[in-house]
């Protein structure tokens, strides 16, 4: 089983019947859904913590009818190609556990029994990943300061959630690998021209990271087609927009019945360099 190390100080943390305790005594109880909050309060001054129960709620009915599955193939063989059985695997960002699951059942299935983490600093993400799969130990922390010893792990996963590059670095093993999903320009454009009227595309994030060199980009790009009115305000609601959009342009989302998108996702694979250099 994956091994987190204590928040206050960085002993490993051991099961205890209900709990997880470190050997100096700190502990920390795992909460009845199944995950343990090991963010400090001084390590987040925020009021709320990550995404709400709206956003994960549709974002886990929108993952759950499939509409995702060539990006999740995709992650799947990524994935395989690194990791193998005993290896430590943290989701970094990991909302509702819903890739993470998927990955870690992907794996078993090819005979890789890795140990798999997952990470989110929303306890309301964590309240359905951490039932999503009884397997994966699931932690309430922030990306910035993980709860994990140095060098343990052999993979990361950081799939839209925020690139903490520093820290990965800090806890991959040598020659560990980092494994991100990013929007690409155009991806969901069709549900922003739906919304507003002037719709912008993304802005392209730069892939490099310090202390890692990419070795491979691999583009998933497809049509997402929805046909109800459900799945549509769903997709709406798990991205960012919603909050941002007038109450025309929810108006003019909830009388589309049918819409057609881009999907396009990059999937960017990096190795951990021997020498960490800004
Ligand atoms: C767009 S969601 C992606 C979730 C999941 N990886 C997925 O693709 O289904 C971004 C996630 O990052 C989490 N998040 C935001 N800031 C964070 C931070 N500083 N540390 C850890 N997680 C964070 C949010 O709570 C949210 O669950
Ligand atoms: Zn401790």
């Amino acid at each position: 089983m994956f091994e987190f190390s204590c928040p206050v100080c960085g002993m490993p943390l051991k099961r205890d019947s209900g709990s997880l305790r470190c050997p100096d005594g700190h502990c920390f109880d795992i909460s009845k859904y199944g995950y343990v909050n090991l963010l400090r309060s001084n390590q987040s001054s925020q009021k709320r913590h990550g995404d709400d129960r709206l956003m994960v709620r549709s974002r886990s009915d929108f993952l759950e009818k499939g509409y995702y599955m060539p990006l999740l193939d995709c992650l799947c063989e990524k994935v395989s190609a690194f990791v193998s059985d005993g290896d430590a695997v943290l989701d970094a960002g990991c909302g509702e556990c819903w890739y993470t699951a998927n990955i870690f059942r992907s794996l078993k299935q090819k005979g890789i029994n890795a140990d798999f983490a997952a990470a989110d600093i929303s306890k309301d993400a964590l309240r359905i990943g951490a039932r999503r799969e009884k397997g994966i130990a699931c932690a309430v922390a922030g990306v910035n300061c993980l709860p994990v010893a140095d060098s343990y792990c052999a993979a990361v996963l950081n799939i839209f959630a925020p690139c903490a590059g520093e820290e990965f670095y800090r806890i991959l093993r040598e020659g560990g690998c980092l494994i991100r999903a990013v929007p690409l320009k155009r991806h969901l454009m069709g549900l922003k021209e739906s919304v507003y009227e002037h719709a912008y595309e993304n802005e392209p994030e730069n892939p490099e990271i310090s202390g890692f060199e990419i070795s491979d980009i691999t583009n998933v790009t497809y049509t997402l087609s929805l046909d109800n009115a459900q799945d549509i305000e769903a997709l709406f609601k798990m991205t960012p927009y919603y909050y941002k959009t007038s109450r025309e342009g929810q108006q003019r989302l909830a009388a589309l019945s049918r819409l057609e998108t881009e999907a396009e996702f990059g999937v960017i694979t990096y190795r951990k360099c021997a020498k960490y250099v800004e």
